[in-house]
């Protein structure tokens, strides 16, 4: 293992899309940013520099920041921002971890174009476990909106109402054929015939949950979120923001040109949403270069029963090289319930949400408020007032979650954090539910990977625990509650720190999907450090 260091400078740059040149916050310039190699194992020192116009913050989404909750990155959870014209040296070790993951602004909106891959190589000499392919390639899904993205959240905000749709959906950055005024903007992968690549694809957008197909191939999933799966041989995937996947490609069909792309999933009823797909060309050597690629089969955008298949085929490789200490006993037990309701507007502004209200989302009736200071300085230097220790384990109201609503649809305000022993086996049963309609939420956890060891439709019930997976359940980061049911998930909590968990769809974090839990510190050495001296003040 080795130290690498990566200098970003986040500044305004201007990009050129669908026609419309606008300036927006990237990493040294780029659009998707730069990429991050490394080996398990490696220290990372990334010296983060604001010279863009907005407060920023940067996590390192799936990086599990053992010891290391400082550097995790959500604004106001483990970290101040680091304000226009400050820095702040991100320091960690990967342990123990490898695989593709992402990095991106956990500040307001900035993710949507400040983000980039993560490429961590197992420890040298660490087999695959399949035969990894000699080409690999990164396909990172995103969303373009003409207008600034920072307007855009503000506005919906104010208003109350739903945010403005993005413009396109995006492939390493650029939209595809589909779009006005973007023919030239595709990407295009080149292969040979009858050989086999590997595709890091990654979620990067921020609303919208996405099918991956290529045209006439399958594809065969090999990772998800960084853990190993066996091999699942599929024609499409479902791949929520905050996920990622690995896949084979096998060139094995007629030399030509082939689509392969990315289009919307949406599982609730009435959501506005952009359905054009996103494509880029794949062209074998031999092609002719100016034939009409064939189209992928996308699933329907509202396909939850090939969702289901897909999330329920997957499994961890559970073999001796990759044991699975999936907890079999649990020690914290959580029930949590996701969703999105409704709270009174205020006057000075619009009430563009349902009947005359505005959107809000909670955590089991709590919708999460950032503080002022971070939660994780608050708890180590013991500041009162900034968040209460007391977010509880089973949801206040108790209702029929996927039933008829409850009459009161407006959830408690308030900084919580729920907490955690260390070294517990913690379950968390993650419940949607119908209070606005029902959706399907990517819940990504900061801090571990989880086992997701359950999922069903209607309300939870206990007796669903017979059924769970407790031998190679799939291990992610972010995790599709299923739209109407549930996902459980379980861990080891020996990290400790401040942890966000929030729905990755950016929209639903803003209106308060989201809550923090605090691991205790370990015995001996196993306790989370000082900050680092270059922490940004609030
Ligand atoms: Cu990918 Cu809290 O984020």
């Amino acid at each position: 293992s080795t130290t690498r260091v990566y200098n970003f400078t986040i500044r305004s740059t201007n990009v050129r899309r669908l026609c419309n040149s606008k300036s927006l916050v990237a990493v040294n310039g780029r659009y998707p940013g730069p990429v991050i190699f490394a080996n398990q194992g490696d220290r990372l020192l990334i010296n983060v520099t604001n010279n863009g116009p907005y407060n920023i913050t940067m996590h390192w989404h799936g990086i599990r920041q053992l010891f290391s909750c400082w550097a995790d990155g959500p604004a106001y959870v483990t970290q101040c921002p680091i304000q226009p014209g400050g820095s702040y040296l991100y320091n960690y070790t990967i342990v123990r971890q490898s695989g593709t993951l992402f990095y991106h602004a956990h500040e307001t909106w900035l993710r949507a174009t400040v983000h980039g891959a993560m490429v961590v190589f197992p420890t040298s000499g660490e087999p695959y476990p399949f035969v990894f392919p000699k080409e690999e390639h990164i396909i990172i899904l995103g969303e373009w909106w003409n207008a600034n993205v920072e307007d855009v959240e503000t506005q919906a905000l104010l208003t109350g109402g739903g945010p403005a749709l993005s413009d396109a959906y995006t492939i390493n950055g650029l939209p595809g054929p589909l779009y006005n005024c973007s023919a030239n903007d595709v990407y295009k992968l080149r292969v040979q015939p009858n050989k086999v690549y590997l595709l890091r694809i990654i979620n990067a957008a921020l609303n919208i949950e996405l099918f991956f197909s290529v045209a006439n191939h399958n594809i065969t999933v090999v990772e998800t979120d960084g853990d190993y799966t066996k091999p699942y041989s599929t024609t499409s995937i479902m791949i929520t923001p905050g996920q990622t996947t690995n896949v084979l490609l096998t060139t094995d069909q007629p030399v030509g040109r082939y689509y392969m792309g990315a289009s919307p999933y949406m599982s609730a009823m009435n959501v506005p949403f952009r359905m054009t797909p996103t494509l880029a060309i794949l062209e074998y050597a031999g092609s002719n270069a100016s034939s009409t690629p064939v189209m992928p089969n996308f699933p329907q955008s509202n396909d939850t029963a090939f969702v289901t298949t897909f999330s329920t085929s997957l499994r961890s490789l559970a073999n001796a090289q990759h044991p699975e200490p999936v907890p079999q006993t649990i020690t914290s037990n959580f029930f949590l319930t996701v969703g999105l309701g409704a709270k009174p507007c205020d006057a000075n502004f619009g009430c563009q949400g349902p009947n005359g209200s505005k959107f809000t989302a909670s955590v089991s009736n709590i919708s999460f408020v950032l503080p002022s200071v971070s939660v994780l300085q608050a708890y180590f230097f013991n500041i009162s007032n900034v968040f209460s220790p007391d977010f509880p384990a089973q949801p206040l109201n108790v209702f029929d979650y996927t039933g008829n609503p409850p009459s009161n649809i407006t959830p408690l305000r308030g900084t919580r954090a729920a907490v955690i022993p260390f070294n517990a086996s913690v379950q968390m049963v993650l419940q949607d539910t119908s209070i606005l309609g029902v959706e399907n939420h990517p819940i990504h956890l900061h801090g571990f990977s989880f086992y997701i060891v359950g999922q069903g439709f209607g309300n939870f019930n206990n007796s669903a625990a017979a059924a769970f997976n407790l031998v190679d359940p799939p291990r992610r980061n972010t995790v599709a509650v299923p739209v109407g049911g549930w996902a459980a998930i379980r861990f080891w909590a020996d990290n400790p720190g401040v942890w966000y968990m929030h729905c990755h769809l950016e929209i639903h974090t803003s209106w308060g999907l989201a809550t923090t839990f605090i691991v205790q510190n370990g015995p001996g050495n196993q306790t989370l450090p000082p900050p680092p001296p270059d922490l940004p003040q609030c």
